[in-house]
């Protein structure tokens, strides 16, 4: 039975995460803006959910959560780092505050989580922190400029930490969803104010957004029972692509940056000392 530390459990990814962790017999902390909308899980699970009170944007919370999830349980096994959300803009077309706010949900605030964890990790010398990337950090598209940005951020902060603490005992995992059926672009989703010269683009990426709400082909239940699954493996996934649309566009990515070193390799590579000086 394992302590398994979760964001944003009240919808989607986070809610099938605790459900799948409780319906397993692990213990659950249920980190919410509102504990209302975890109520009934916790009645469900008398003892092994306990729901706390959780904002990515305060800081105070990432040492609370932590240390409200060692005094209930004793222990915490695993974090998961799912809260999030997006914000359809062009680069141009974001204000401070959503640039502010976005990185604060998006980055800052796992990053601060994951650093409050890892003293515990360390002391039990094992641990698991399980983060939601987002196949725009590496394959990005026009209006994800912020977004994507903070969550490529989170994964190349998550890197250096997975090889700082590997010897330690403790795992890094890094999801990597394509579109899923959550809150995620209905209700989650922040807007900027669209200049016309971006209707072509990111407009056009918002419309593409809006036909597929409510049809998104990825399955939140059925990522939560891959998510688990990684849990009790020996060596997980630093990446963990999830769903068709996911791997298919990851796996483009990946072949059109081969392609572009492979064609651009005779300018680049030549550029050091010469050996010996
Ligand atoms: N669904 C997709 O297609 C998709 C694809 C790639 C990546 N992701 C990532 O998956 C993760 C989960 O999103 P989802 O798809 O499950 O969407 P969701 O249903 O909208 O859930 C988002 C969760 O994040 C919480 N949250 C937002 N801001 C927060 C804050 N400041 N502090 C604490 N909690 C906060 C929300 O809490 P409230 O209930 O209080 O609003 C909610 O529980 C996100 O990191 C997202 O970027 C999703």
């Amino acid at each position: 039975m394992k302590t398994i530390l979760i964001t944003g459990a009240s919808t989607g990814f986070g809610r099938a995460i605790a459900e799948e962790s409780l319906n397993r017999g692990h213990q659950a902390v249920l980190a919410v803006r509102n504990p209302d909308n975890v109520a009934q899980l916790v009645a469900k699970f008398p003892g092994k959910a306990h729901p706390i009170r959780f904002d990515l944007t305060k800081p105070a919370d990432a040492e609370r959560a932590v240390r409200e999830t060692v005094e209930q349980f004793g222990s915490l096994d695993v974090l998961v780092n799912n809260a999030g959300y997006g914000l359809l803009a062009a680069l141009e077309e974001s204000t401070d505050e959503q640039l502010a706010r976005n990185l604060e949900t998006n980055f800052t605030g796992p990053f601060r989580l994951i650093r409050a964890a890892l003293p515990v990790m360390r002391g039990q010398k094992s641990g698991h922190i399980i983060t939601l990337s987002a196949i725009a950090a590496y394959a990005n598209h026009p209006g994800f400029a912020v977004y994507g940005g903070a969550k490529a951020a989170l994964d190349a902060a998550c890197d250096a930490a997975a090889q700082e603490t590997a010897a330690l005992g403790i795992k890094f995992t890094q999801v990597v969803p394509g579109p899923f059926r959550t809150d995620f672009i209905g209700r989650s989703l922040d807007h900027a104010t669209r200049l016309p010269d971006y209707e072509g683009t990111v407009g056009k990426f918002g419309g593409f957004l809006s036909k597929m709400e409510g049809k998104q082909p990825g399955d939140p239940a059925k990522a939560a029972a891959a998510i688990l699954d990684l849990m009790d493996a020996e060596k997980p996934p630093f990446r963990f692509v999830l769903g068709n649309y996911g791997t298919t566009t990851f796996a483009r990515k990946l072949a059109s940056m081969e392609a572009e070193l492979n064609a651009w390799k005779e300018k680049g590579l030549p550029t050091d000392f010469a050996p010996g000086t």
